[in-house]
C-alpha cells in the first residue's frame, strides 16, 4: 500500500512512522508513507498555501492552486483508491472504515488547516473526508497519523500474530475483554480463577460474556449493533 500524505508540517508527522509497529510495516516494504510539503507546490515567493476567506470572517483559508497542482501532479503518476482529507466536519472514523482503507493499493490524505480548505477542493478532487471525533485539532496531522495507524496495523503481514487484530475491540462490534498477567495475586488482588484454570473453552466463554456485559455497559450504540448482527 502507498499512503502519500499532503500537509504543510511533515516534520510533525515524521516520529509516528519511526516507531514500533507502523516503522516495521515500512521496514518490511509493506506500506510506503510519503510526505509530501505543500508549500513545494506553492507558486508564490513566499510559498504561501493561504489566504483571506471571501466574504471576509476571521481565518484563512488553504488556497486550491497549491493543493490542486499537488493532486494532479500525484494523480498522473498513478491511479488513487481514495483521496481523503482529514475534517472536523468528515465521517467518524471507526474499524469498519479502516478495515476497508487496509485494502486500498493507493491512498492521499491531505491534512486541512487554518478554516479548511477552499470548497471546490473538496468537490472536485476528495473522495472521503474523515473526521477522528467531535472536537477540533489544530490541524489534521495527528488525525491523519492516527488514520494511517488505524489502517497499516491491520494489513496482513505487519502484526506479527495475526489473530490479534481481529480480536481488537470493534472488529465484531464488541468492546475487548478485561486481561491479566502475572502476578496471579498482587497484594489480594486476584486474577479471575477461570484463567488460571487451563480450560480453553471455558475461557473463551468467559471472555466473550465479558465483552458482551463490557459492551451493553459503555457503548450501547454498538451493543445494539451487535445484537442485530449488523454494521
Ligand atoms: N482537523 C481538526 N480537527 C479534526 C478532527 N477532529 N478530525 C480530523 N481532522 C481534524
Amino acid at each position: 500500500m502507498r499512503i502519500d500524505i499532503i500537509t504543510i508540517h511533515p516534520q510533525l508527522l515524521e516520529s509516528p512512522f519511526q516507531h514500533s509497529i507502523l516503522k516495521r510495516a515500512i521496514a518490511k516494504g509493506i506500506v510506503e508513507v510519503n510526505l509530501i510539503n505543500l508549500r513545494d507546490y506553492s507558486t508564490f515567493k513566499q510559498k504561501q498555501v493561504d489566504d483571506y476567506a471571501f466574504g471576509g470572517g476571521a481565518g484563512m483559508v488553504m488556497m486550491i492552486e497549491p493543493i490542486a497542482n499537488c493532486i494532479e501532479q500525484l494523480k498522473s503518476e498513478r491511479t488513487y483508491d481514495e483521496i481523503i482529507y482529514t475534517t472536523p466536519d468528515g465521517e467518524t472514523l471507526n474499524q469498519q472504515q479502516c478495515n476497508r482503507f487496509s485494502t486500498l493499493k493507493n491512498i492521499i490524505i491531505l491534512c486541512g488547516h487554518y478554516k479548511g480548505i477552499d470548497e471546490r477542493i473538496r468537490e472536485h478532487f476528495i473522495t472521503k473526508e474523515i473526521s477522528i471525533g467531535d472536537y477540533v485539532l489544530s490541524g489534521g496531522e495527528l488525525a491523519a497519523a492516527v488514520l494511517c495507524d488505524g489502517i497499516i496495523r491491520l494489513i496482513p503481514g505487519v502484526l506479527n500474530d495475526e489473530t490479534s487484530a481481529l480480536t481488537d475491540s470493534f472488529q465484531d462490534n464488541l468492546l475487548a475483554p478485561p486481561v491479566y498477567t502475572r502476578p496471579a495475586d498482587y497484594n489480594g488482588w486476584k486474577v479471575p480463577e477461570i484463567l488460571l484454570s487451563g480450560h480453553l473453552s471455558n475461557i473463551d466463554k468467559w471472555r466473550h460474556e465479558k465483552s458482551v456485559e463490557r459492551t451493553k455497559q459503555r457503548r450501547p450504540d454498538i451493543y445494539s449493533k451487535f445484537k442485530n448482527g449488523t454494521d
